[in-house]
């Protein structure tokens, strides 16, 4: 493709979301042409969301999980691990951490953990808010109907519930036990409740081709998600996938980049998974379409025994460290980190 064609059908993207001009972006290989595309995906990202790099910090309460999703290191059939639940008060410790930090969004992230009681957490959602009051995310997996409205009247947020792939063959093959239906219905549901709603696929799986990838980015846009999590697959040693090839690098930028381009407004972090497969803590996703930048302050023992993939936890090392890191990067960037709650953008439109 030549390069004015290529910036005619970028321009293109963001109003008609051709299935072909999508693969046509996401297959390119020449250099100049995908920096172009990344080029782009910012100048996309400054228009709708601006400058500011919004943080959260991530507590990671139990991995615990009873899912067996053939990706994931927390899943069900890994004796290898040990397993813990955080405490009540070891949970709003490291929340009061968080908090000192100057962030204002936490998310409470764990396995799919049945054990993981719902009016228990209700305590924890409320002495949050009640202490600090902090915008609270949850991503604790598939649940009731009930969970979910309990949960957000005690004053959640927002939730996170990745769909990974919106291939339904390809969904229920990676995920045994488990049915697209049902994924799809719980983020609906969590629409319906009045959740920002966050959904996310990885990049690199088993049986995933181009195809995939477009009807995921298609899928983001009919959707209409608040904020949109792409990451790299990366295998785990513990998983039925352990001899496969991680998620290719630049195939994962591009995606993140025509997912931005496509969708618009919707917050979308450099994920961990991004960064570890970067090997170069550059940030470079936040240079093709991302905006928002998730620390990990699970504490020790613990946030080693949260071993997804292999790197995950090496990426935790001191987040005041890391703050200081980004704020020189966005610097660099001619950016800013932004410490303000980062809500939806098409919430924050429609108060004001
Ligand atoms: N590589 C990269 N990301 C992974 N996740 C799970 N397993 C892997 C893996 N092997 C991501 C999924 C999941 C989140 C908790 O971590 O997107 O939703």
């Amino acid at each position: 493709m030549k390069l004015d064609q290529l910036h005619s059908v970028l321009e293109k993207l963001a109003d008609v979301h051709d299935a072909n001009d999508i693969k046509c972006i996401i297959m390119l290989d020449d250099e100049h042409a995908i920096r172009t595309v990344l080029e782009y995906a910012d100048m996309v990202r400054k228009r709708h969301a601006g400058d500011g790099i919004l943080v959260r910090g991530i507590v990671e309460l139990s991995n615990y999980c009873d899912r067996s999703c053939s990706y994931c290191g927390l899943n069900y059939f890994n004796k290898d691990i040990a397993r813990y639940r955080m405490n009540f008060g070891e949970i709003l410790n490291v929340v009061g951490q968080i908090r000192k930090c100057g962030i204002k969004t936490v998310v409470l992230q764990s396995g799919e953990d049945e054990k993981l009681n719902a009016h228990w957490l209700v305590e924890v959602i409320a002495e949050i808010k009640n202490r600090y009051d902090m915008a609270v995310t949850l991503s604790v997996g598939e649940r009731s109907f009930d969970d979910y409205a309990v949960w957000k009247q005690a004053g959640a947020d927002r939730y996170l519930l990745k769909i990974e792939t919106a291939n339904e063959d390809l969904y229920n093959e990676l995920h045994p036990g488990m049915s697209f239906e049902n994924r799809l219905e719980c983020s609906r549901h969590l629409k319906a409740l009045g959740y920002q709603n966050g959904n996310g696929i990885l990049i690199g799986l088993k049986g995933q081709t181009v195809n995939e990838l477009v009807n995921d980015i298609l899928f983001f846009k009919r959707e209409d998600f608040d904020m949109l999590g792409v990451g790299p697959f990366i295998p785990h040693n513990m998983t039925p996938l352990a001899n496969e090839q991680s998620g290719d690098y630049q195939m994962y930028l591009k995606v993140l980049a025509v997912t931005r381009i496509v969708t618009g407004y919707p917050h979308l972090p450099a994920t961990t998974a991004g960064e570890v497969a970067s090997q170069d803590s550059g940030y470079r996703a936040l240079k093709a379409g991302a905006n928002v930048v998730m620390f990990d302050f699970t504490p020790e023992p613990y946030r080693s025994l949260y071993d997804i993939y292999p790197g995950k936890a090496r990426q935790g090392t001191a987040p005041v460290d890391k703050i200081m890191k980004l704020k020189i990067a966005a610097e660099k960037m001619g950016r800013y980190v932004d410490y303000s709650r980062g809500d939806s953008i098409r919430v924050l439109e429609k108060v004001s």
